[in-house]
Order: structure tokens, then C-alpha cells, then sequence
């Protein structure tokens, strides 16, 4: 009698130790809240810092996958509206239709023509971020001792900008050195205000270093 309740017992440990591991998140919670860590470490991708931005640029035109218009239910707008949007299985990068879509054939490839295509580094970056869980992450560090065009407002230019300003764009075209530095001053007026990039304004951090840089002349270097 005595084994037997032992047996019973060791038994409900086992089907609770599995049943826990079950249902364990492995992940945390879906929270608009990012959760902040002060150094950036070069292994991990930051949704606020990289991904917000890439696809706020990219996807979120008006008319597209914004909160007001959320095509085919997808609103890439925000961190919980993207989550909630059935596009993302966390840590299976390939298997999500987010990353999909970035190179898919014909009419499934997002973003459409006439817009461009995200470069294969972007949809990368895309991938490893799902594959890392899909957190709401930020780094704060940002170094503001670089700023020059080609390592610190190019990315930020590609990232924040080119998708809504690409080639033919009717309100500016802004992806490369001829094209951003030809108004620097409409473009630091944009910036300051907070009206550009639409819907998601630069950091404080990045703000700082597109001033030095049009403080320095704007260089091509
Ligand atoms: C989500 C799309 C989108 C993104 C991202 C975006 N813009 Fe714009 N931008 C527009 C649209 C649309 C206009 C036309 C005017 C309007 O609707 O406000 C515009 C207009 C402008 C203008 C003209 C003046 C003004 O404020 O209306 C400037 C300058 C500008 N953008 C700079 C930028 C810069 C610099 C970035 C990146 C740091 C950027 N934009 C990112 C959509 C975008």
C-alpha cells in the first residue's frame, strides 16, 4: 500500500514537471513596453532600435499595413499590433510570413512595386530577430562621437526614410548621399519637429548625430 502511494505520487511529479515544461513561455510577454538594456550587444537585434523603424518605413505607408488602414488585417504599426497580426512565430524566423513576403515571386512579394524590395541584409535582419523570440527590445547606447555618412546616416537614412522616400518618390527622394544632402535644412526642419519619419521620430541620439554631421558641412565621407 505504502509503495503504491509512493508510485502515485512520483507519478504526479512526473506529469506535473512535464506539464509545467509544457507550458512554459519561453519568451516574454507581448508588451508595448520594450524591455531595455543599456549596452548593444552586436549579437542581438533590437526591434525599437532596427526593426521598428525598418518596417514602420516599409510597411506602414498610409494605405498599407498602418493602424488605420491594416490591409489583409496587418498593422505593423506598433510592437503588439504586429504581434497580434498572425504573421510572426517567434523564434522560427523562415517559417514566418513576415520574412517570407520580403522574397516571395509575383503578386505575394512585399513591400509591392512600385516600392522597393527590402536588401537581403534588411530581410536578414528580419529572419534573426524572429529567430531571437520577436522581443520588444531597445539598446540605449548610442554613440554620438560617430558621424559620418557612411557609417552612422546612411543606416539611418535606409532604415527610417528610403522606404516612403525611394526613387520617384512625389515627396522626395532620400537613399543615398546625392539625395539627402541636397535640403539638409528641410530635412533638419522634418526631423526636429518630429514629423519625419512619419509616425515614428528618430531618437534623441540619432537627431544628435544627422545635426553634427550638418554641422560638419554634410560630407560625403
Ligand atoms: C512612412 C512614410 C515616410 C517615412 C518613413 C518618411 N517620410 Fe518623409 N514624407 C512622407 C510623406 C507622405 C510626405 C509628404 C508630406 C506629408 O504627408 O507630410 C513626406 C514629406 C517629407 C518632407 C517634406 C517636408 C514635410 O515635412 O512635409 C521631408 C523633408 C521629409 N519627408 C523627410 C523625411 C526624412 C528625412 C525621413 C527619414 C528620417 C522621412 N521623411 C521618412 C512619408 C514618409
Amino acid at each position: 500500500m505504502k509503495i503504491m502511494r509512493k508510485t502515485v505520487l512520483l507519478c504526479t511529479a512526473i506529469v506535473l514537471v512535464i506539464v509545467s515544461c509544457k507550458h512554459h513561455v519561453p519568451y516574454p510577454d507581448i508588451s508595448e513596453t520594450p524591455i531595455r538594456s543599456f549596452n548593444c550587444s552586436t549579437d542581438t537585434v533590437y526591434y525599437q532600435n532596427e526593426i521598428a523603424p525598418l518596417l514602420s518605413s516599409n510597411c506602414a505607408m498610409s494605405g498599407c499595413h498602418d493602424s488605420h488602414d491594416s490591409r489583409a488585417g496587418i498593422d505593423v504599426s506598433s510592437y503588439v499590433s504586429l504581434m497580434n497580426s498572425n504573421i510572426i512565430k517567434r523564434g522560427k524566423g523562415s517559417r514566418s510570413s513576415l520574412y517570407k513576403v520580403l522574397h516571395a515571386s509575383g503578386d505575394n512579394l512585399m513591400p509591392p512595386s512600385p516600392y522597393s524590395p527590402l536588401s537581403s541584409d534588411q530581410q536578414a535582419l528580419i529572419k534573426k530577430w524572429i529567430d531571437q523570440g520577436a522581443i520588444n527590445n531597445q539598446c540605449m547606447s548610442c554613440d554620438t562621437t560617430i558621424f559620418n555618412f557612411k557609417d552612422a546616416i546612411l543606416p539611418i537614412v535606409e532604415s527610417s526614410c528610403k522606404g516612403c522616400h525611394n526613387a520617384g518618390s512625389p515627396d522626395g527622394e532620400y537613399y543615398d548621399y546625392g539625395t539627402f544632402s541636397i535640403d539638409t535644412a528641410g530635412v533638419w526642419s522634418s526631423i526636429s519637429s518630429n514629423s519625419m519619419p512619419k509616425n515614428n521620430p528618430l531618437s534623441d541620439c540619432q537627431k544628435i548625430i544627422i545635426k553634427k554631421w550638418m554641422q560638419a558641412g554634410a560630407p560625403n565621407n
